[in-house]
């Protein structure tokens, strides 16, 4: 015996409107009225295999029953889209009421750190060596006038370091044709800046970058400096020679041996290059002859210094009959490198983590 369709739409509605209502509310998570929603509409939905039959139902109750049904589904619609905002509702309230989220409990995985760059790193440790000794640190700019330095250190105009192949000219708008500008060479220009805004006494320190057309294993085109100078009353070699001992004991630490050599500087007279002893092979690490960075010398050249020629002190408005200085300046990367053994320069401007983090 076959079922009247129409009769068991009939049937399936009127049980369906009891147990809707019912249905949604029992559901406690948006997952499990999701669950009850595909159970009424999904493909073997009841709702669905009522909406199947229709297509067997006689002609004249079709319109009749169709609304019903559709009227069904969309009563299901909007039961599910009221309880699921219920139910987001409740959610949110409960999250909010509930207990705070700890923001400052800290993270599984512990965050890498950073540290300094050894060539600042090496610069601050430079400065805070003369400083302990009594200079006070002092700022450059990074671009400055030809005058403050080459000329008034006393450079000869043909000097090839002023040559336009050497260094980095910069065009200032609206400069007169006789203050050119450049990149500083190097640090030496802050004892021109010192000295023209501060009388004597003067000890000072200064630290930064600076540039040349140079580019190869051991020079690159920006490297760092460390400049200073003192100018007093009876200030003699024997104290530039004192105080740059001083320095290399403590830099590379007590009974490093210090060497002066007679060298040329246009800005100092007399003018010295200045080496210590290989802290390579002095610490054992290879025999002098076999050792590679000072090259079987035994000595490593750190710096330039000199006693400030009376020409530059004259250029600055400093009497030189009565004041006399010395000057130092010396490359921050070559220091590193001599301190840690690096081999290339340029592994210090490539900044691998896997270079930087071995400081
Ligand atoms: N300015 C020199 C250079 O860059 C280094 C130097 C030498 C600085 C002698 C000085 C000095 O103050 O007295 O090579």
């Amino acid at each position: 015996m076959s079922v009247d369709p129409a009769d068991q739409i009939e049937a399936g509605l009127s049980a369906f409107g009891v147990e809707l209502g019912a249905r949604f509310d029992a559901a406690t998570t948006e997952q499990e009225l999701r669950n009850a929603r595909a159970e009424l509409l999904g493909k073997g939905g009841s709702l669905t295999s009522l909406l199947k039959l229709m297509g067997r139902v006689p002609p004249e109750r079709r319109k009749e029953l169709g609304e019903r049904v559709n009227a069904a589904k969309s009563g299901v619609e909007s039961a599910f889209e009221g309880r699921l905002l219920a139910l987001r509702a409740a959610a949110r309230r409960a999250d909010l009421e509930g207990p705070a989220l700890d923001l400052t409990m800290p993270g599984r995985v512990p965050a890498p750190r950073g540290h300094m760059h050894p060539v600042t790193r090496v610069r601050f440790e430079i400065l805070d060596v003369f400083r302990s000794l009594g200079f006070e640190v002092a700022w450059g700019p990074e671009i400055d006038l030809e005058q403050n330095n080459f000329t008034r250190l006393a450079f000869p105009p043909d000097h090839p370091a002023t040559d336009m192949q050497d260094s980095f000219w910069v065009r200032v708008a609206g400069a007169p044709p006789d203050s050119r500008a450049l990149l500083r060479t190097h640090t030496s220009t802050v004892q021109i800046r010192e000295m023209l805004q501060h009388p004597p006494p003067l000890a000072r320190v200064s630290g930064g970058a600076v540039f040349r057309r140079d580019d190869d294993v051991t020079h690159s085109p920006m490297f760092h400096q460390v400049e200073g100078f003192l100018v007093d009353e009876g200030v003699s070699f024997a104290q530039l020679k004192g105080v740059l001992t001083a320095f290399a004991e403590r830099f590379y630490g007590p009974g490093t041996g210090v060497r002066f050599r007679p060298s040329y500087f246009p800005f100092v007279e007399p003018g010295a290059e200045v080496d210590v002893s290989c802290v390579f092979c002095r610490a054992g690490e290879a025999s002098r002859a076999a050792c590679r960075v000072c090259k079987g010398t035994g000595w490593l050249e750190i710096l330039g210094c000199g006693m400030i020629h009376p020409r530059v002190l004259e250029h600055c408005g400093v009497d030189p009959e009565r004041w006399t200085g010395f000057a130092f300046g010396m490359g921050v990367e070559r220091v590193a490198m001599l301190r840690y053994g690096i081999p290339d320069i340029r592994l210090l401007f490539e900044n691998d983590p896997r270079f930087l983090v071995q400081f």
